[in-house]
């Protein structure tokens, strides 16, 4: 197999690639070597389409999603990578039919029931961004739950986003700010870049530095959108529901080729001022 910088790999076929033991071991290996994005964040689209494509009812993909938002956690665990966020649910979600919401609140119940011992056994926390007290009460229950049994862990952090706007969540934190001026603990004039970071349910993470989007849509669709100010986007055309560890692996080694500025230079800048002495 070809190492990653030589840009000729292939992405995955389709579902079932990349699911075995670890076909891609070599691939894994080229990328873990190489500095990693500290968070990836996923915009998991196009579980309608694939089912669609299959001639398939829309929840034979969110089915298959969830399969492969499992794999996907798996293969951000063994490489290392130290925060994986999810886009599972969004605030605009709820204006889909009521048998494709429900069906999708028990998917997201039981999903996280069963996969919690898999949690707990891969040192995975589970935390959640967006509005849990709004949600289904079955599926906070399961939520909260996991998130407390799963709250020590050390390895990867998974960031569910849930019932989830950037747009509400932007609203939630300048509330938050706002009561902490009006109690006197904070000055107006004296808010800065990182008490906003801080008051989004992202608050103590670092931002994304990778994120990807599947099947093909050029959009953010009110997803984090403080956060990815100078994150690398990468649209890729596979659908979610075929997305394998080996196209996260390949966004990955894109990630590494890519040179990041910041708003600055590639190269070392000029001294502002010459040097003294
Ligand atoms: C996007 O496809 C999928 C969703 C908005 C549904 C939620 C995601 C899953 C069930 C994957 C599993 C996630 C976890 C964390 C367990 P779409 O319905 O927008 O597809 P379309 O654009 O093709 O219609």
């Amino acid at each position: 197999m070809t190492a990653p910088a030589g840009g000729e790999l292939e992405p995955s076929a389709g579902a079932g690639t990349g699911r075995n033991a670890e076909p891609d071991a070599e691939l894994l290996e080229a990328v873990r070597v190489r500095p990693l994005p500290r968070h990836v964040a996923v915009i998991m689209d196009g579980n309608g389409r694939w089912a669609r494509a299959k001639n398939l009812p829309r929840v034979a993909g969110h089915r298959q999603g969830v399969t492969a938002a499992r794999e996907t956690v798996r293969a951000a665990g063994r490489l290392g990578i130290g925060f994986l966020t999810l886009y599972a649910f969004s605030s605009e979600n709820w204006t889909r039919p009521a048998t494709e919401v429900n069906f999708l609140m028990r998917l997201l119940e039981s999903s996280v029931d069963r996969e919690l011992p898999a949690l707990l056994d891969a040192n995975v926390r589970l935390r959640v961004l967006g509005e849990l007290e709004t949600l289904d009460p079955g599926v906070r229950r399961s939520v909260e739950r996991a998130m407390r049994k799963t709250e020590a862990n050390t390895g990867l952090t998974l960031n569910i986003a849930l019932n989830y706007g950037a747009r509400r969540e932007l609203v939630r934190a300048v509330r938050a700010l706002a009561a902490r001026v009006a109690r006197g603990e904070l000055r107006a004039d004296a808010i800065e870049e990182a008490d906003i970071a801080g008051a989004l349910d992202t608050g103590g993470t670092p931002d994304p530095d990778l994120l990807i989007r599947t099947s093909g849509e050029f959009r953010l669709s009110n997803f984090l959108l403080w956060q990815v100010a100078y994150a690398e986007l990468m649209v890729l055309p596979v659908l979610w529901p075929d997305f394998t560890p080996r196209d996260l692996y390949l966004a990955i080694a894109e990630f590494q080729r890519r040179s990041r500025r910041f708003g600055g230079l590639e190269t070392a800048p000029e001294p502002s001022s010459p040097p003294t002495g």
